[in-house]
This record gives structure tokens, sequence and C-alpha cells, in this order.
């Protein structure tokens, strides 16, 4: 891996900015402050990511595929308006799972907002153990290293910051609105088109970093999906018809991470809770819970103030749910 030099994306940057014009050595050099001999350096290391770049001794470089949707660290660089999140990344074309990664990095000192980024998983982890579909070329798989100054009780409601910036993400592509699963699956009509891993690591009174491992099913049609997945998943594109921009993707979303963290940790929970309501599907409705202690079923009251869901039972008794599964039933 992995951390392309600042350079190239800039020599990226101004060759997209020329068009399907030539743009010269000369004044990249003197754009970049960088010497030709590095410029060309770059733009070999650049033509070896994959990037057809002509170049012209009278007339300097070009991109040749300016229409390629390329997915690396450059492009996704391209696509940020952020301050922090994603100013440094980590892409993998394979890994074994973007938060096992991120959990290493987040033990040195990287700093927050540095995101990972895989083209594919080999062990991408879903909640409870469970597996995630991670095919190649595709979706997106991110992980992202976050270090609140908050105690670990309070953790919980980055699950609901991150969930509404999914959310928001999506709905810039998604010509049907998403839904909110609680506490932090979307869907698209029903059908799982993300989902959300937090995993946190501290003291018991002291937070070190929490890693928000989110991966989002943007390409992958329904002919791809394994077929026990066929019935209960989706994607982006399924609905869009038509391909997302991976990277211009990631972009997006981490601005609405960027976005909704800055908002908890200036604001606290609530203003991310309300948004969050605002997506979420299953108040009123009939639900199954699954938890660790038991499973049951009753009607969905909505959450709480700390986004514990209110469930009330076959005897009329409000339940508080705080971890678990919970399926909304027809
Ligand atoms: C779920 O079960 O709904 C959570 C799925 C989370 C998957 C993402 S993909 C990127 C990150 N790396 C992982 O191994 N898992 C998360």
């Amino acid at each position: 891996m992995q951390q392309k030099e600042a350079a190239e994306v800039e020599i990226i940057k101004l060759l997209k900015a020329a068009g399907s014009c030539f743009i010269s050595g000369q004044s990249i050099s003197n754009g970049l402050g960088i010497s030709r001999t590095a410029i060309w350096k770059h733009i070999k290391n650049l033509r070896e990511m994959g990037y057809s770049i002509e170049a012209s001794p009278s007339k300097g470089y070009r991109l040749a595929d300016i229409a390629t949707a390329h997915f690396n660290e450059i492009e996704v660089s391209y696509n940020l308006s952020t301050e922090f999140v994603g100013r440094k990344i980590y892409f993998y074309h394979e890994i074994d799972s973007t938060n096992i990664k991120a959990f290493e990095l987040g033990r040195s000192a990287t700093p927050e907002g540095t995101v990972i980024i895989a083209d594919t998983q080999a062990k991408g982890k879903g909640r409870i153990g469970r597996r995630w579909e991670s095919p190649a070329g595709v979706n997106l798989y991110t992980s992202i290293i976050l270090r609140p100054d908050i105690p670990p009780q309070s953790a919980h409601n980055l699950t609901f910051v991150s969930a509404v910036a999914v959310a928001e993400a999506i709905s810039l592509y998604s010509p049907i609105r998403p839904v909110v699963k609680w506490p932090n699956d979307i869907l698209l009509d029903s059908k799982k088109v993300a989902g959300i891993l937090m995993e946190m690591d501290s003291e018991i009174d002291r937070v070190h970093f929490v890693v928000a491992g989110i991966g989002v099913n943007l390409n992958m049609t329904e002919a791809m999906l394994p077929d026990f997945l066929r019935p209960i998943a989706t994607s982006v594109c399924e609905k869009k018809g038509g391909a997302v921009n991976r990277a211009e993707f990631a972009g997006c979303l981490y601005a609405s991470i960027e976005k909704w963290y800055k908002i908890y940790l200036n604001q606290g929970f609530t203003p991310v809770l309300e948004e969050w309501k605002r997506y979420f599907g299953s108040e009123g409705k009939r639900v199954r819970v699954v938890s660790f202690t038991n499973t049951f079923e009753g009607i969905c009251m909505g959450v709480d103030s700390d986004g514990a869901l209110l469930v009330k039972n076959s005897k009329g008794v409000v339940e508080r749910v705080i971890s678990g599964d919970v399926e909304t039933l027809r």
C-alpha cells in the first residue's frame, strides 16, 4: 500500500481540468514546483495504476481515457470536499477487511479521519459475526477512523451518525428514499443496500478510537448476488438504472460523515437522532426483535432519546432494546 504521493493527485487534477487538451510539462512543473524529471516519474507511476496518459514532446501530456471510471486513492482524493475525513487514504485492491486494517492503523498515530478503502475484501465482516459479501469492481468497502473525546457509553451515538450519513449519501444517487432499519441498516425498497459495522478501542472510561466500517452495494447487479441474499439485498444501481461512480460516491459519503460528526460533536446527539428518525421506517409497525437474551414480537413505538428501540410486547409492556436485530414484519 498505498499512500499516493500528493503530486500524483495534483497531476491528475491538472490533466482532468485540461480535458482533451494537452498540458505542457513546463506548466505542470511550474504549477507543482517540481522538476520535469519528477513529473516524468509520476506519469510513469500513474500509467502503472492504469491511467492512459499520452505524451508528446512538443505538446506535453494529455489524459486519453478521461471518461474511464478509475477507482483508486487518486480518484477519491479528486472527489473530496472535506476538511479531515479522507485526507489520509489507504487504498487496497484486495484486503481481508478494511475494519481489521483500520484497527491496526488506529493503534498507531494515524490522524482522525483516516480512511481505508478496498476494491474487494476476502473476509468482509458484518454485524454479529456475519460475513459481508465483498466482490471486486462494484461496491464501496470503507472504514473511517474517528477519535471522539467521549465516554465509551456514548460511542453508540456514532452508529446513528454513520447511518444518517450513509442514508444521506445514498439519497443523492437513488430515485427512492433510503429507509433506516434500527439501528443502522440502510434499505431501498425494503432490501438492504448498505451495512455499517461500528467497532471501538477503549479503556473503561475513555475511547481511544472508533472505526465506522461501511459497505454500500453500488453497482452489484441482482445476478451477482448469492442466492441467499437475492430476496433481501439490493444495490443503488438496481434502483437508479445506471452505474454509480464509486470514487464520487465515496467523496459524498465522507462529506456527509464529516458533516454529521461535526454536528454531533458541536450540538450533541439530538439533531443527529432527529435526522435519523426522518429515515426510520419501522415506527408503528409490527417487528420481531432478536436480542442476545430473547426473541419477541411487538409494535415498534419509535426510539427514546438515547436511540434505544421501544417495542410494545404482547402484554402491552414497552421494552427498551439496546442491541440485537430487528425485522419489520408485514
Ligand atoms: C452489517 O452486517 O450490516 C455490517 C456490514 C459492514 C460491512 C463493511 S464493508 C467495510 C467494512 N469492513 C468490513 O470488514 N466490514 C465493514
